[in-house]
């Protein structure tokens, strides 16, 4: 094998077909599309329960289709009570996405069909995974500050309910539709680490609960779905936006990373969901608390100046979630909240057009050594 031959970060790489997500930059200008739909337009006029739908059937649904998906997620809201008592025995330190993944591998031993990989029973497991994440992302909070379950309700819509069983109460609509909309943009991102990494499991044919247990941990790193928590921690730090640009100069000074900029796909252009998140980021901060906006504001031109770069679809992320009063700590459980519905996606379409993904490493170690027995190392 030649070394010019690797792709370092597989970066570039094409390692799958795949008709779920399309990323494309057009005259320096990136397009996003589910299932052919450009993200503005599903920004707009869609909810998550049909962007869910059309990432899993590949079509949009005719109203009654819509009606009968929403209800089916409603019924397979609630957690088994086996559940809800392994979330009241972990750690209430856990991190939420450790006890997310924790979750799902439980759910994996509750499903007697586990190995079944028909079009029919997958699909089945994946509208029961994106009905429950929110239920068990809200009861995981409850439980850990001590405060009573709020169960799901069946009037509320994916978005509200989430926020209800968060918070206790009901959110405003404003509320409603600010985690919709979030939800919508962060439902599929073509091969995204957690997305390969389903993709991966997928093709061993390992049971669909694997599959999203891999992804699961691997959204969590702050270099992927991490950020906006990481991006949060830094809002926080520089606290006034008058101190953003000092604080940013000085961070690139000493070599660190902005959480929150920078993306391996949107090189020098802009990932269309910051432009409807900062739009969203901005709404709720007219409507709630101005100052994280102001300050992520800040922080964007200071990072264009001094680096060149754009914010990632993490960064208004945050200031979006704060003005939601979502715990800092939740922010990626609410990622894969929404994620899950391309992960299930893109399991499904694995299985069903599946070769087992196995590169190959370019060997740089020492070769040919002869065996020396333990008594005579130095
Ligand atoms: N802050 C400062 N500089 C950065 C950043 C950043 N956030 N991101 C990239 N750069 C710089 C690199 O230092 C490098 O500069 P150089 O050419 O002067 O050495 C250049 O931009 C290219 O960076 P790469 O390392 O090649 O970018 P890569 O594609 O490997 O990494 C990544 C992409 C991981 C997203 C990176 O931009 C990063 O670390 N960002 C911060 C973490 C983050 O926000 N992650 C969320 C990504 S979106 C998502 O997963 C949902």
């Amino acid at each position: 094998m030649c070394e010019k031959k690797i792709h370092d970060g597989l970066q570039d790489v094409l390692a799958c077909k795949s008709s779920i997500c399309r990323i494309e930059m057009i005259d320096g200008k990136a397009i996003l599309e589910y299932r052919g739909y450009d993200i503005h337009e599903l920004a707009q006029h869609s909810t998550f329960e049909e962007v869910a739908y059309l990432l899993l059937f590949g079509e949009l649904p005719t109203k009654s289709e819509l009606e009968a998906f929403s209800e089916e997620l409603k019924e397979l809201r609630e957690l088994p009570p086996q559940i809800i008592g392994l979330l009241t025995h972990l750690s209430p330190f856990s991190h939420p996405m450790v006890v997310l993944r924790t979750a799902i591998s439980y759910l994996g031993t509750m499903d007697k069909h586990i190995h079944h990989k028909s079009h029919e029973k997958s699909l089945q497991k994946a509208k029961s995974l994106i009905a429950k994440f929110p239920t068990i992302v809200a009861y995981f909070h409850r439980i850990r500050s001590g405060q009573n379950l709020v169960h799901p309700s069946d009037e509320l819509s994916h978005a509200a309910n989430f926020l209800y069983m968060l918070h206790g109460v009901e959110p405003t609509k404003t509320e409603a539709k600010a985690m919709d909309l979030d939800l919508v943009l962060h439902a599929d991102h073509e091969l995204n680490a957690s997305t390969f990494a389903a993709r991966i499991a997928a093709s061993t044919l390992a049971d669909i609960y694997a599959c999203v247990v891999a992804a699961t941990g691997t959204l969590m790193g702050p270099l992927h779905g991490g950020a906006a928590q990481k991006v949060m921690e830094m809002l926080r730090e520089i606290a006034v936006p008058w101190r953003a640009e000092e604080y940013v100069k000085m961070k690139l000074e000493r070599g660190e990373r902005i959480m929150g900029f920078g993306h391996r796909v949107y090189r020098g252009v802009v990932d269309p969901r910051t432009i409807e998140l900062r739009a969203l980021a901005e709404k709720l901060a007219k409507e709630k608390e101005p100052k994280w906006f102001e300050i992520s504001r800040a922080v964007e031109e200071a990072v264009y100046k001094y680096k060149g770069l754009f914010p990632n679809v993490d960064f208004y992320s945050a200031s979006v979630y704060a003005n939601l009063g979502i715990p800092d700590d939740l922010f990626i459980n609410i990622f894969a909240i929404s994620r899950i519905s391309g992960w299930t996606a893109h399991i499904i379409e694995q299985y069903e057009n599946n070769r087992l993904i196995r590169p190959r490493a370019f060997y740089v170690g020492e070769a040919g050594r002869k065996y020396v027995p333990i008594d005579q190392r130095g």
